[in-house]
């Protein structure tokens, strides 16, 4: 089972993948949940070159610390991730909190992304109502009747009526799993992360944007509004030297669960071009 140690001394679980050849693919796991977010889209990339899945800091198999677990730290974790196989640059892509952690990345390490996704998620901060209800989650989840919030969670997850009973129960087993600490840390994470279209708006590279036409999280007109934020930028023309891609799936907040085949094509386009 490989694992790393992290600079202040955390194990993190990783799957090393695929063939050595080309620029490698880091894939960065949303909140609450796990590597496992990308089974089903795993093996089909991973025939096209080098994935790398971690479970981030207090996730699945890696050790549990005390938070918060800010999306710079995590940003930092996937850093000596890469330090620690070699890989001077990789195309980083990231689900949902994930994509706040890529963010990060591209802001601390710009010279480390090859190309950077947003996979169901946005560049933005929290409102001060989605901050409140982060810190009331970090207070309240030790003490919370776990069933509700984790059928909450899963709903939030796919498109209504989502009826793929393999598909929810890969979804279900990473909430049900998620420790009360690492959801804390990770709310307490998000509330503290700044706004990052600036950094969006400038990447120096490619960059896919991936959004579900029934995804609760990035809605429409917000995909719409963050495609604006990279295509219209007078200077981000001047300064980004490859396409862009963008790609709306049928379904909700979890395109390479709900559907995999597509998810995996608006991947390795853009990976792959
Ligand atoms: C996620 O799927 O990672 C979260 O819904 C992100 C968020 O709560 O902003």
């Amino acid at each position: 089972m490989p694992t790393f140690r992290t600079s202040d001394q955390t194990e993190i679980f990783y799957r090393d993948l695929g063939e050595r050849q080309g620029t490698p693919l880091l894939l960065i796991h949303g909140f609450p949940l796990d590597g496992r977010l990308w089974d089903r889209v795993a093996a089909p990339l991973a025939a096209h070159g080098r994935v790398i899945i971690p479970d981030m800091r207090s996730y699945g198999r890696s050790a549990r610390p005390a938070g918060p677990h800010t999306m710079e730290r995590g940003a930092q974790d996937a850093i000596e991730l890469l330090d620690h196989l070699g890989i001077t640059k990789a195309f980083v892509g990231g689900h949902s909190m994930g994509g706040y952690t890529a963010l990060a990345m591209a802001e601390n390490h710009p010279a480390r992304l090859a190309g950077l996704a947003l996979l169901h998620s946005h560049p933005y901060a929290d409102d001060e109502a989605g901050r409140k209800g982060r810190y009331e989650l970090a207070a309240t989840i030790r003490t919370l009747d776990r069933k509700p919030w984790n059928a909450a969670m899963l709903t939030k997850l796919t498109e209504p009526g989502y009826n793929d009973p393999a598909g929810k129960r890969i979804l279900g087993d990473m909430i049900a799993e998620a420790q009360p600490g690492a959801i804390a840390d990770s709310a307490v994470g998000m509330a503290l992360r700044p706004d990052r279209t600036a950094v969006w708006r400038a990447f120096n590279g490619p960059t896919l944007f991936v959004y579900g036409a029934h995804d609760m999280t990035v809605s429409e007109a917000r995909g719409e509004a963050i495609r604006r934020l990279r295509d219209m930028h007078p200077l981000n023309r001047l300064v980004t030297d490859a396409h862009d891609w963008w790609v709306r799936l049928p379904g909700g907040h979890a395109g390479m669960i709900e559907s995999p085949a597509a998810f995996t094509r608006a991947l390795l386009q853009w990976w792959k071009a």
